[in-house]
C-alpha cells in the first residue's frame, strides 16, 4: 500500500503533469497560480529570483516516475534562464536558487554539458558578487551595495558545487567566508537569524539590521529561520565544519518551537497574535531542512518536526481541485508587502512540499549538492 506521502506525491505529479503542457503552451515560467492560470514572475521577467522553481519542481517529477514530459517542461524553461545570463543586470545573488536546482539539475540527472555550464556560469556570476571584506553582496540596488541576507545560505550551495565540478577551491573559499559572516552577524543568541544585514562595502564593519520581509526590526520572518535552516545544514553538508551543524540545530530548535499546533507557519513568528498571515512557503522548506538534519544527526525529533510540518499542509492547506494548476496555499512572498502574493500558491512553495514528499518517498535526487 502506497504510504499518504506517496499517494499526494504522485497525485501533485499528475497535476503538474497538466500544468506543465499549459506552462508549455503559454510560453512562461510559473510564478504562482490563479483561478486555473499561471501568472508569471511580478517582477524583473524571467531574471526574478524565483525562475528555477518551476524547473526543479519539474526534475524531481522526473526522478521519481522517468515521464520525458517533465525534462522537456525544465528544459524549455532553463533555455529562458540561461537567456538570462545574458542579459545579466537584473540577476542577484540568487542566481543559486535559479541556476543550480535548474540546469545544475539537468547536468546531474541526465549529465547534459550545456547545462552544466549554464550552472557554472551562474556560479561565476555569484562570485563576482563577492565583496572581499567578508560578505556576497545580495541585491543590485546602489544603496544597497553592503547588503547581505540571510537567503544567500542557500544560494552558497552552488559554490560549493562548483569547486567540486571544477577542482578550484576558489568557490567554496568565498562560500565560507560568507557563511563564516552569516555565523557571527546573522545568527542571535535565542537561535533565530536576521534577514538583512548591512555591511560598510568600503570595510566591512556591520552597520545595521534591516527588517527585510520581516513583520519588525529584530522579529523573526519565519522563511528566513527556514533559510538559515536549510542554508546551514546545507553548509555542513558542503564541508563537514561542525560550527554550521551547530547553528543548523539551534535555528531548527527555535523554528520547532514555533511550529503552529496546527502544522502551519505563521509568517513572523513575532507577529501580533491576533494577526492570521501564514507563510506555508516557510514550513515546506523547513521540512526539507529537518529532514536533512535528521538524516545527519541520527535525531528523530527533527524528523519528527518535518512530519508535523509535512502532515499540516497535506490536512489543510493543499488545493486538489482539478480545475486549478498550483498545490499549496497560503503562500506569503513577504510580510507587509502584498505584490508578490499573500495567502496564494506561490511556485517554490510547491517546489519545497513536493522536494520534502520526494524525501519522505526516498526519490530525491538531492538538487542542492
Ligand atoms: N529569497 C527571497 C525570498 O525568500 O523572498
Amino acid at each position: 500500500m502506497p504510504t499518504r506521502y506517496e499517494e499526494a506525491f504522485a497525485k501533485a505529479a499528475e497535476k503538474f503533469r497538466r500544468g506543465a503542457a499549459l506552462a508549455a503552451q503559454e510560453g512562461l515560467i510559473p510564478y504562482k497560480s490563479e483561478e486555473g492560470r499561471w501568472i508569471a514572475s511580478p517582477y524583473d521577467g524571467n531574471s526574478w529570483w524565483t525562475g528555477g522553481f518551476w524547473p526543479a519542481l519539474m526534475w524531481q517529477c522526473f526522478a521519481a516516475t522517468g515521464d520525458e514530459a517533465f525534462k522537456a517542461e525544465a528544459r524549455r524553461v532553463e533555455a529562458l534562464l540561461a537567456d538570462e545570463l545574458r542579459r545579466f543586470r537584473f540577476l542577484n545573488h540568487d542566481v543559486g536558487f535559479m541556476y543550480l536546482i535548474a540546469a545544475g539539475a539537468d547536468a546531474k540527472l541526465t549529465g547534459d554539458e550545456q547545462a552544466e555550464t549554464d550552472a557554472l556560469h551562474a556560479a561565476s556570476l555569484l562570485m563576482g558578487r563577492f565583496n572581499p571584506s567578508g560578505y556576497i553582496r545580495a541585491w543590485n540596488h546602489p544603496s544597497q551595495a553592503g547588503y547581505a541576507i540571510i537567503d544567500c545560505m542557500m544560494n552558497l550551495s552552488l559554490l560549493f558545487w562548483a569547486s567540486r565540478k571544477t577542482g578550484d577551491p576558489r568557490f567554496a573559499h568565498v562560500a565560507r567566508i560568507h557563511a563564516d559572516t552569516s555565523l557571527r552577524e546573522f545568527l542571535r543568541p535565542d537561535g533565530s537569524v536576521s534577514h538583512i544585514i548591512e555591511f560598510d562595502p568600503a570595510t566591512g564593519a556591520r552597520v545595521r539590521e534591516h527588517p527585510g520581509q520581516g513583520y519588525c526590526l529584530g522579529s523573526q520572518w519565519s522563511r528566513g529561520q527556514a533559510w538559515g535552516l536549510y542554508g546551514f545544514t546545507l553548509a555542513y553538508l558542503n564541508t563537514e565544519d561542525p560550527r554550521y551543524l551547530d547553528a543548523a540545530r539551534r535555528i531548527a530548535a527555535n523554528f520547532a518551537a514555533h511550529i503552529r499546533p496546527d502544522g502551519l507557519t505563521d509568517c513572523d513568528f513575532c507577529q501580533p497574535p491576533e494577526e492570521e498571515r501564514l507563510d506555508n512557503i516557510a514550513g515546506a522548506i523547513a521540512a526539507c531542512g529537518l529532514q536533512e538534519l535528521a538524516k545527519i544527526t541520527g535525531d528523530d525529533a527533527w524528523q519528527q518536526a518535518a512530519l508535523k510540518l509535512v502532515d499540516g499542509l497535506l490536512d489543510r492547506c493543499c488545493d486538489w481541485g482539478a480545475s486549478r494548476l498550483g498545490l499549496l496555499t497560503h503562500c506569503t512572498a513577504s510580510y507587509h508587502d502584498d505584490g508578490a502574493g499573500r495567502h496564494t500558491n506561490i511556485t517554490y512553495g510547491d517546489y519545497f512540499l513536493m522536494e520534502a514528499l520526494a524525501k519522505l518517498n526516498g526519490t530525491d535526487p538531492m538538487l542542492w549538492r
